[in-house]
């Protein structure tokens, strides 16, 4: 139907003739003259309406915001004066000879310019009409963009794009299964995959040597900003590799992704840091480096003060006692200081400790603290020291449990590095590194696998593993971005025995491991070759690259944080005939309304 796309319209050639098709932007009258602005996914292009041309103008009286048109005319010079510089066609228009009305619509419940106000609900009831805004379009545009180079990297690598079952059985990562029943074997279900993960390992096992798809991933979990209930994996898997190649591969993918893509380079090679090293600095395992702000321990410097709330968790092999130096902290208000206890209160903090240092050079003298009654002079000394506090700095600190200060003052210091403008450079990637195997609960009382139970330790030895779970790190590691995890991978346990004692140690036993995983421990016994891979969130990398604050802003169809479709309304009832073929009878909660 069209010639060109609207905004490809600048390119040609003052005096020739085009077709373009599109939505009624915006339409002004103008002394006689009336201006529609047609929009296309490509962008804007103004029609001029003469009423010499009688039959189209009376059409074009009668347009409305996101009527549906296909306009012909000739390109001509905007009059000077009326130039918008902010539009690739904003030098030209189009004067129009020929129109047809394709469609027309009814008042929008959105309006399509940036300024609508219109809360998310109805945006998402509404999706196909949020979806014409331009900045949405620039996001799946840029999604398409972001998957065309990730694939054209891989294929070129010789990875091989391969599809993994959808209709599967529970792979656990941490989250609920959505499960389906099955119609032809009442009473048993299908569970969506919560990654690939199972099959990509088989896929390996079967010699296909480098996999990779762009999957679509389910998870029944608790929903955030970063979070959906179905969400996209880049998931990769190699054989016969170890963790250097396999963080160099990827990396060397982001970068071109980056370079591709925004035009922006990213560090050769991306930094790497110890998960211990990144609690203890930073109290977060994705810390955004880009925030110079960074976490001090005091325990020994607090030990014996009188101050229980500091000595208790410094004397206490789980606790933790932490400072957080600010520089130019001390300006900061009573009520400031007090919104940020609240915000620790979040991340179960009981309190947060503060000493404003107006002179340090003064000692105790130049300090105004409420805790400062509590500490010695060689406690102030130490801490004055250790933190290198100059006049105008603030220290806070937290005392806890070690999980609950590094929860608390992680979040502050990023809370603080954007309220201070701390946030210094655009792309901060980084490797965490030699993660711990397992993470005891102590609410179940059972060990965790921190990344999954298909995860290699560093141990060889199945025993040792055993023996001191708490102690076994793993072959485990995350690519962070800007303090986002944006993926994780490992390399892989490939001995039956091994895994048979990570199973173990999760409190999976024989017939539990045989019943949910026994296809995997089978696999493992006929020539299973060394593997190790990763996954990444594609919804998470375009939500960054965008500059998107959530990947909603990046999904064409997302879920509310209820998990469900305002545009289709599902989750819905199913009717009894469809229950009935698959075996269910739903439990009465409540009398019916009948
Ligand atoms: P993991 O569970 O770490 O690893 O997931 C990999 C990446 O997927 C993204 N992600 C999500 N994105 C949006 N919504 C969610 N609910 C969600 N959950 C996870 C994150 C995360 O880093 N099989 C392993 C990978 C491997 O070992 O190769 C896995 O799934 O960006
Ligand atoms: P309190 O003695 O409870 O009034 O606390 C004195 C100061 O210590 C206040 O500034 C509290 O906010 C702070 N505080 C209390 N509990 C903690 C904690 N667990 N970690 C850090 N600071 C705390």
């Amino acid at each position: 139907m069209r010639s060109h796309y609207c905004s490809d319209v600048a390119g040609v050639a003052l005096g020739d003739q085009i077709t373009a098709c599109g939505w009624v932007h915006r339409r002004r009258d103008h002394g006689g003259v009336i201006f529609i602005d047609l929009r296309d996914r490509s962008g804007l292009l103004q029609l001029v309406f003469d009423p010499d041309y009688a039959d189209i103008f009376a059409i074009a009286e009668s347009l409305r915001p996101e009527f549906v048109l296909k306009a012909t005319g000739k390109v001509r010079e905007r009059p000077e004066g009326t130039i918008n510089p902010k539009l690739p066609t904003g030098r030209i228009e189009v004067l129009v000879t020929e129109l047809e009305l394709l469609n027309r619509a009814d008042t929008p419940p959105l309006q399509i310019d940036e300024t609508d106000h219109v809360g998310e609900e109805a945006r998402l009831r509404y999706r196909y009409i949020e979806l014409r805004k331009p900045r949405m379009q620039q996001h799946l545009m840029l999604r398409a963009e972001v998957t065309r180079s990730l694939r054209r990297y891989l294929d070129e690598a010789g990875f091989l794009d391969i599809e993994t079952p959808i209709l599967t059985k529970a792979t656990p990562e941490g989250a609920r299964d959505y499960l389906v029943p099955s119609r032809t074997h009442p009473g048993s279900f299908f569970a969506l995959p919560q990654s690939p993960q199972l099959f990509k390992q088989l896929l390996m096992m079967s010699g296909l040597d480098r996999y990779y798809q762009i999957a679509r991933c389910f998870r029944d979990e608790d929903l955030r900003a970063d979070r959906q209930p179905e969400f996209t994996q880049l998931d990769i898997e190699f054989s016969f590799s170890d963790e250097s190649e396999i963080m160099a591969v990827n990396e060397a993918m982001m970068r071109q992704l980056f370079a591709d893509v925004l035009d922006v380079q990213l560090p050769d090679p991306f930094p790497r840091m110890t998960y211990a090293e990144a609690m203890r600095r930073f109290g977060s395992d994705k810390p955004d480096l880009r925030i110079d702000l960074e976490l001090v321990d005091v325990a020994d410097l607090v030990a014996d003060a009188e101050f229980k709330v500091f000595s208790g968790p410094a004397n206490d092999p789980g606790g933790r006692v932490a400072m957080l130096p600010v520089p130019g902290g001390s300006s900061l208000t009573r009520k400031q200081i007090d919104d940020y206890t609240d915000f620790v209160g979040r991340y179960g903090a009981k309190g947060l400790a503060y000493i404003k240092v107006n002179d340090p050079a003064q000692g105790r003298e130049g300090l105004a603290s409420p805790i400062l009654k509590f500490l010695s002079d060689a406690a102030v000394d130490g801490i004055l020291q250790r933190s290198a506090a100059k006049a105008g700095d603030l220290i806070f600190f937290g005392a806890d449990r070690a999980s609950v200060v590094n929860d608390a003052l992680g979040a502050l210091r990023v809370r603080l590095g954007q309220d201070l403008g701390r946030i210094e450079g655009d792309w901060a990637p980084l490797w965490v590194i030699d993660w711990p195997m397992f993470e005891w609960d102590d609410k179940e009382k059972r060990w965790d696998a921190l990344h999954h139970p298909f995860t290699a330790p560093s141990v060889d030895d199945p025993a040792a593993l055993v023996s001191h779970p708490g102690e076994a790190l793993s072959r485990a590691y995350d690519l962070v971005l800007n303090g986002t995890e944006l993926g994780g991978g490992s390399v892989r346990i490939h001995r039956p025995d091994m895994q048979t004692a990570a199973f173990q140690v999760l409190g999976i036993g024989a017939e539990e491991a045989e019943e949910k995983f026994g296809f995997l421990l089978e696999a493992l016994r006929y020539g299973a070759p060394p593997h190790g891979g990763i996954a990444f969130g594609v919804d998470r990398l375009v939500m960054l690259m965008a500059g998107a604050s959530s990947i909603r802003e990046v999904i064409a169809f997302p879920k509310t944080q209820t998990a469900t479709d305002l545009l289709t309304g599902a989750p819905g009832l199913a009717d009894n005939r469809q229950l009935k073929e698959l075996g269910i009878r739903l439990r009465q909660t409540e009398k019916p309304s009948e």
